[in-house]
């Protein structure tokens, strides 16, 4: 190999060890978020960046239940709006009208946002049968799942918190988000009662619950990140004990909001990490989602490879339009580019120089598309094992029997699109706990975890005990 190869190699090589989770790294990232998972249990979710946010969940339901609900999920992309039929043995058969959140809505009023939510329910409902519309009929239950952080104080009532994933809708943070859906219905003029508000975290576990009850994990792993498990209600410190006394052996879903985790003395942060978060409207919030969730490995991968194109070392320093422009290639990207079947080197080259568009013509060779391809991966790697390591240590936070299983419930694009991330995350989980202990450990998809998962606890706490209504 010509000393140009090695330098190459050497500095994708230099870069590569700072992707690389060791051991070590895996042994610091899990003793890090068990040590904020304990700050957030005896620390007020209302201060700022709340994390372990108690949920008011402490049933879960058996997969037995019957009826209809009405679900409302909001995430960073998407509105859906669902009427959930729960037809027993874990089984469902769901109505729904989806929008997309433009960048416009995203960035408009409160009282715009909240009126076109209403709109939606308005379509929906249109398409119920008669008798439910009836206006004698007592108005139809709803669960919302609610994607952002919330400093939740009862099963239907939480602040909003900060947003994130791109959302500046003026005037919104710190508003009680029971009260704002409440007024858009009554403008609109529309018969729903929000009877439950949970995080999508929570939805996915409670969803997946209906359908496993072995699940002990919900985990989100998308455009953005999160994980929810069970805990013990007499270790959530920050609840008010005196209120719960009487349920000190019950367990609470909680809402780790674990993306807001992580610091440089524990998580195995690059330069291009800093890059990426010195570049984000929101510099500073996040750490852990952005190293490793679905809104960001596309620009993680852009900054790599911008390193190695201005040293010359990647496509002979010919820029392609499509890595000039921060935040322009995506996740999807990478996800298809990780598809190609590697046999046909040919069809490879072809594609990815479609893709990324070399203006001056620039023909990318073989050995720039092993560089690319190398990069992908290995940000995405990383991106696995970061995942890996939230659900060990959420594990980690809970007793188990020693042959129990221990079913993860996952809802969310980048698990499940992009190619081999079980398989990835699995493989972190084995190197931990050993092939046989992590044998244990099952990832399942947990679909419409957000809406299946409001509508159900919708269904569970129609009526609320006094003692955790607030
Ligand atoms: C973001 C939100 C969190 C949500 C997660 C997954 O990190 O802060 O509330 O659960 O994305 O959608």
């Amino acid at each position: 190999m010509n000393n140009k190869n090695n330098r190459i190699i050497n500095r994708l090589e230099w870069i590569r060890e700072g992707f690389i989770l060791t051991p070590e790294i895996y042994k610091s990232m899990i003793k890090g978020f068990k040590q904020e998972c304990e700050h957030g249990l005896n620390t007020p979710s209302a201060s700022g960046l709340a994390t372990m946010i108690p949920s008011y969940v402490t049933r879960l339901p058996t997969g037995h239940e019957t009826g209809t609900y009405l679900a409302l999920d909001i995430g960073g992309s998407t509105l859906r709006v669902c009427a959930v039929e729960l037809l027993g043995q874990g089984q469902v058969n769901v109505t729904e009208v989806k929008h997309l959140i433009t960048d416009t809505l995203r960035s408009s009023t409160t009282i715009v946002f909240f009126d076109w939510i209403a709109d939606t329910i308005a379509e929906l409902y249109a398409l119920l049968p008669e008798e439910t519309r009836d206006e004698t009929s007592p108005p139809l239950a709803m669960g919302v799942s609610w994607s952002f952080p919330l400093d939740q104080t009862g099963i239907s009532k939480g602040t909003i918190l900060r947003m994130g994933k791109g959302f500046t809708l003026a005037g919104i943070d710190g508003q009680d988000l029971a009260t704002l859906f409440l007024e858009a219905f009554k403008r609109k003029n529309i018969r729903v009662i929000v009877t439950a508000i949970i995080n999508d975290t929570i939805g996915a576990m409670v969803a997946h619950a209906y359908s496993n009850p072995q699940t002990r994990v919900g985990f989100i792993y998308g455009t953005g990140v999160n994980a929810a498990y069970a805990e013990k209600v007499s270790r959530i410190i920050k609840l008010n004990i005196a209120e719960w006394q009487e349920d000190s052996g019950t367990e609470m879903l909680l809402n780790t909001e674990i993306d807001i985790f992580g610091n440089e003395s524990y998580l195995p942060i690059t330069r291009f990490d800093r890059a990426l978060d010195a570049n984000h409207a929101q510099p500073g919030f996040q750490p852990y989602e952005k190293m490793m969730s679905g809104a960001y490995l596309g620009e993680l991968t852009r900054l790599v490879a911008m390193d190695l194109i201005h040293e010359k070392e990647l496509f002979e320093g010919h820029i392609p339009l499509l890595l000039n422009t921060p935040w322009s290639f995506l996740t999807a990207h990478m996800s298809e580019i990780e598809k190609f079947p590697k046999n046909n080197f040919q069809y490879i080259i072809s594609h990815i120089t479609k893709l990324l568009q070399f203006m001056d013509g620039y023909q990318p060779n073989e050995n720039d598309i092993h560089i690319f391809l190398d990069i992908c991966c290995m940000v995405s790697t990383r991106a696995a094992g970061l995942a890996a390591a939230a659900m060990i240590a959420i594990i980690e936070q809970q007793t188990f029997e020693p042959n129990d299983a221990i079913v993860i419930g996952v809802n969310g694009t980048t698990f499940e699109m992009y190619p081999r991330m079980p398989e990835r995350i699995h493989k972190a989980l084995e190197q931990w706990y050993g092939e046989e202990k992590a044998k244990r450990i099952q990832l399942e998809v947990a679909r419409d975890g957000g809406s299946i998962g409001a509508a159900l606890v919708a269904m569970l706490y129609q009526e609320v005990p006094s003692s955790i209504q607030s």
